[in-house]
């Protein structure tokens, strides 16, 4: 079992056949994960570099994780006390530890586009960990299995992606993913905040969220990303959380009970209330656990391995 692509740049390149392998192998990996040994000798020949040029919790740590019950070898790079302080370009870094025998790459990097760029260059496979406001595929893989395991299936669901859709390579990703697989998708949050022709891409918009949350079964709540905002796009995030914001009264109103989800780091209090991030009807954990799950399997078949161990 492999994929139909060397490297898993974005969700846009794979075939809705990749997506199903890809949730097929998390499967098997997921019950290994349940095992008192959560632990394969899968990929004990294959070394794996994690570069990370941008700040990450979550798919850091997971992908270390999702390494290491694969029995790979592995190695963490962070731009900060590194070369890159010196002058060091991209390929120069990546070069030198690619020359120190490495087979996989991990990145994430602040400029759209990245791995893209390292893919025409390098001969190691490279898995893009987010780059920029383009894609985060290891995310939206994640988001969909989480809904499949949630609801049975991703085909035919109604998903509303809420917030800042223009500065989210989770929210593209999400949108590529999600119609592929057959979901109906629809993004909400301010006019400022969703790319003008998003539409195009398959999705329905909606300004007002207490009606997309009507619409819809699954909410996946996006974080304000005030730090890639080079000018104010909303007033005051008072003002953002009162009109735009996720909380317990709004979903109260509905005559339904949805499922929340967000990919992490929560701006409590702003997007999404805590007396509904940590509500029963929030799988914000459970998506992060399945985040392990589904990058052993990305990376599994990257690797061109036959048989989950
Ligand atoms: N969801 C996500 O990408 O989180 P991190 O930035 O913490 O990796």
């Amino acid at each position: 079992m492999t994929l139909s692509v060397k490297h898993l740049l974005g969700i846009k390149e794979l075939q809705p056949e990749d997506i199903e392998r890809i949730f097929q192998t998390a499967d098997n990996f997921k019950q290994v994960l349940n095992r008192p040994i959560k632990k394969v000798p899968s990929l004990r020949d294959t070394t794996v570099a994690n570069i990370f040029f941008e700040n990450s919790t979550r798919t850091r740590i997971s992908f270390e994780l999702a390494e290491k019950r694969l029995s790979a070898d592995v190695v963490n790079f962070s731009a900060s006390g590194s070369s890159v302080s010196k002058g060091e370009t991209l390929i120069d870094t990546v070069n030198n530890i690619l020359a120190m025998k490495v087979d996989m790459v991990v990145m994430r990097h602040s400029a759209s586009g990245a791995p893209w760029f390292l893919a025409n260059h390098i001969d190691a496979s490279i898995i893009n960990a987010g780059d920029g406001i383009n894609e985060h595929p290891t995310q939206a893989l994640l988001d969909a299995y989480s809904i499949r395991e949630r609801l049975g299936d991703v085909k035919g669901k109604r998903v509303v992606l809420i917030g800042d859709i223009m500065h989210s390579r989770v929210a593209l990703s999400n949108i590529f993913c999600l119609t592929k697989l057959g979901a109906e998708v629809m993004v909400a949050g301010p006019p400022t905040l969703i790319p003008k022709h998003i539409e195009s891409l398959g999705v329905k918009v909606e300004y007002d969220v207490k009606k997309a949350l009507q619409w819809c079964e699954v909410a996946n709540v996006l974080r304000i990303q005030l730090e890639r905002q080079h000018k104010p796009l909303f007033s005051t995030l008072r003002e953002y959380a009162l009109y735009y914001g996720v909380n317990r009264q709004m979903l109260d109103s509905i005559e339904k009970e949805i499922v929340i989800m967000h990919p992490g780091p929560i701006n409590r209090g702003v997007e999404l209330n805590s007396d509904v991030a940590d509500s029963k009807q929030s799988i914000i954990l459970p998506q992060v656990e399945n985040g392990v799950a589904i990058r052993m399997a990305v990376i599994y078949l990257l690797s061109g391995k036959r048989e989950v161990e």
